[in-house]
């Protein structure tokens, strides 16, 4: 708690409040408006722009200098420095493991990098084409029937054996849903593999042959769920924690937000940008595009720009950036017109007034789809890799909430419906 407060009174009455300002480690305080009712008002957000939902010590962000950290840690460093499962350790318990812990978390990951037999029947009831995005939401919902008898989620172990459950089933099921769309019969996990590792064999194997995946594929693959694995308070986040917030199976929950990333506003982005890329089709057409961008009469907007948060670079865009030039020189395809056309792009429009005027970027989804349609990945599954990455941070603030006291998330509303009225006769 700081010792500043906010006094609010209302002109013309003596109705006045005292509102605390709680203090934060970094970025904004904010101000407890617990008593607010008392004005006989709300406090009206649509969006939630100015509204802090809840306390977490995951991840900050500062959006006006591009900044993200994760348990304090630089996401430029950890991507550097880290791997996905070292940063799932950090997210999850807060420390960076000791290479004894880290040894034993990746076991405790192997051990749960299988699926139950019923999840292929999942998959069967499913029309070979259909989006990865409803299969991946459909599947994950189906399992929390697997797991709902076993899970307490008021029991730290529960919640803990949950996590590592969905961690090691994730790549799985998302692998699933590249071969199940693509008509090709799964490949089983291979724990003899590394996380990423085994993904890509997964995806891209031959059932009971060697797999053979470019050690270059396979560090750009950890990076990209790496550089996906959390952003504080955003709009599929926030639906893990409204969800599991009524004390809903962890499952559901994460399948909750799962759905709420498949927009094109949020995590669809990644699937989007490349459609754009693919509509421009050459450089001579970006202005074209540019002015539509502009024009508030269309509702187009140029994907991969922009953010709530990020007033500035987004750090995981820089540094997707240097991991796509990486990825396509291995790959010998430095000259894709696709990544040329996104470098273009993303120069005229870091020019252009509107997009300086408005601060707005390239976020973590411009030159992500890049880099996974190099690997091989298909558009419609750009969304399931960011879900897979993303699910750490999901159920790690999940995990965060429901190990503090917590109330059930209930907003109000301005109402400006009939006011009451009779049935007619
Ligand atoms: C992700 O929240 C997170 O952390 C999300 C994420 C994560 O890791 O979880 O970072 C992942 O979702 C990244 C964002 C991916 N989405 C896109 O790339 C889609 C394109 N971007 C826009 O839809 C938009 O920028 C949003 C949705 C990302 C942000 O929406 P806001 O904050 O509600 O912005 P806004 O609509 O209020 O825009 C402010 C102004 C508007 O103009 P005015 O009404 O002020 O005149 O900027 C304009 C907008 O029209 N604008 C754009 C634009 N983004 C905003 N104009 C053209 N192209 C754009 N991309």
């Amino acid at each position: 708690m700081s010792n500043k407060k906010f006094h609010l009174s209302q002109e013309g009455t003596d109705t006045s409040i005292e509102l605390p300002v709680l203090s934060s480690t970094l970025g904004q305080d904010v101000i407890d408006i617990a008593k607010i009712p008392e004005t006989g008002c709300f406090t009206f957000d649509p969006g939630f722009g100015a509204t802090a939902s809840c306390e977490s010590a995951i991840t900050f962000i500062d959006g006006g200098k591009g900044v993200l950290l994760h348990r304090g840690y630089p996401i430029e460093q950890l991507a550097e420095k880290s791997d996905f499962l070292e940063t799932c350790f950090l997210l999850l318990n807060g420390e960076l493991p000791t290479p004894a812990e880290k040894a034993a978390y990746e076991e405790t990951i192997k051990s749960h990098s299988h699926v139950d037999s019923c999840v292929e029947t999942f998959f069967s009831g499913f029309k070979q084409g259909s989006h990865p995005m409803a299969m991946l939401c459909g599947v994950v919902g189906a399992i929390s029937a697997l797991y709902h008898d076993a899970t307490d989620v008021a029991n730290a172990e529960d919640r803990v054996e949950t996590t590592n459950r969905l961690v090691g089933q994730m790549p799985i099921l998302a692998a699933m849903c590249h071969r199940h769309f693509s008509g090709l019969p799964f490949v089983a996990s291979d724990t003899s593999l590394s996380y990423s590792e085994n993904f890509l064999n997964m995806m891209f194997g031959t059932p009971g042959a060697e797999p053979k995946i470019s050690p270059v594929l396979i560090k750009a693959m950890d990076r990209i769920f790496l550089l996906h694995a959390d952003h504080e308070q955003n709009a599929s986040t926030s639906t893990v924690r409204l969800s599991g917030s009524s004390g809903a199976n962890p499952f559901a929950c994460i399948a909750a937000g799962i759905a709420a990333l498949w927009g094109p506003a949020h995590g669809g982005a990644n699937q989007a940008v490349l459609e754009m890329l693919e509509e421009i089709g050459d450089e001579s057409k970006i202005d074209e595009f540019i002015l539509r961008a502009k024009d508030k009469e269309d509702s187009f907007r140029l994907m991969g720009f922009g953010h709530r948060v990020y007033k500035n670079f987004d750090p995981r865009a820089k540094v997707m950036k240097e991991s796509c030039d990486e990825v396509l020189a291995e790959l010998g395809l430095e000259n894709d017109p696709l990544l040329k056309i996104a470098k273009r792009l993303e120069q005229i429009a870091l020019e252009d007034e509107y997009f300086v005027e408005k601060k707005l970027y390239p976020n973590v989804d411009f030159y992500s789809g890049i880099i996974m349609k190099a690997i091989g990945i298909s558009p419609e599954m750009f969304t399931v890799i960011f879900a897979t990455g993303r699910t750490i941070g999901w159920i790690s603030h999940w995990h965060e909430m429901l190990s503090n006291p917590y109330r059930i998330g209930r907003p109000r509303q301005r109402y400006t419906g009939y006011t009451k009225r009779d049935y007619p006769g």
